[in-house]
């Protein structure tokens, strides 16, 4: 595999991390809309620690939760992408698919999009069984990306 993995779907390009995408990623993550359903906002400093953290993964595995960029316009618009939950689920050991857009690029049909380049990776390439999804309850259009898929 080369290492790290990245790949285009119809109108984006799935790839790893940039020094770029830092400042774009701290908005989404200070945006209440996207952040709805996570404990709270993330500072620019947390936001930017979870941006090396998902960076180095995919440095480490070639895969893992993806920048997203508009092919059109190169612009980066979020993640998606494999990852595997640092805690203990019902489901573990597992490999989930996971996604979090920039709220004026909800609607699109991106982040559906970009997850079933993910989950085709996942079963093809790394030969997974099985990928699992999980969200809060009223998290409906998380649940709309999964039921999609
Ligand atoms: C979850 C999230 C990624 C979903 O984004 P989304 O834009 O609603 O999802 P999709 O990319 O699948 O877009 C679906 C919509 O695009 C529309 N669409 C427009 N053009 C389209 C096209 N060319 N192709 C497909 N769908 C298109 C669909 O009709 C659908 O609209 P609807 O929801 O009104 O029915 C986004 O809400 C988000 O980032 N949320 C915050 C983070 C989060 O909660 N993550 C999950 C944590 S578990």
């Amino acid at each position: 595999m080369t290492l790290p993995f990245e790949f285009n779907s119809e109108r984006l390009h799935i790839r790893q991390w940039q020094a770029s995408d830092f400042e774009p990623f701290a908005r989404i993550n200070a945006d209440p809309k996207v952040m709805k359903y996570f404990p709270n906002l993330l500072t620019r400093l947390e936001s930017d620690a979870l941006a090396e953290r998902i960076q180095s993964l995919i440095t480490n595995r070639g895969w893992g939760f993806w920048a997203v960029e508009i092919k059109y316009s190169q612009e980066f618009i979020g993640f998606v992408g494999l990852h595997v939950p640092t805690t203990i689920l019902p489901f573990s050991p597992c490999v989930e698919v996971g996604w979090r857009l920039e709220s004026t690029h909800w609607g699109k049909g991106y982040a559906t999009e970009a997850a079933a380049e993910a989950i085709q990776f996942g079963l093809d390439r790394l030969g997974l069984a099985e990928i699992v999804s999980f969200t809060a309850l009223k998290n409906y259009r998380s649940q709309n990306v999964m039921k999609k898929n």
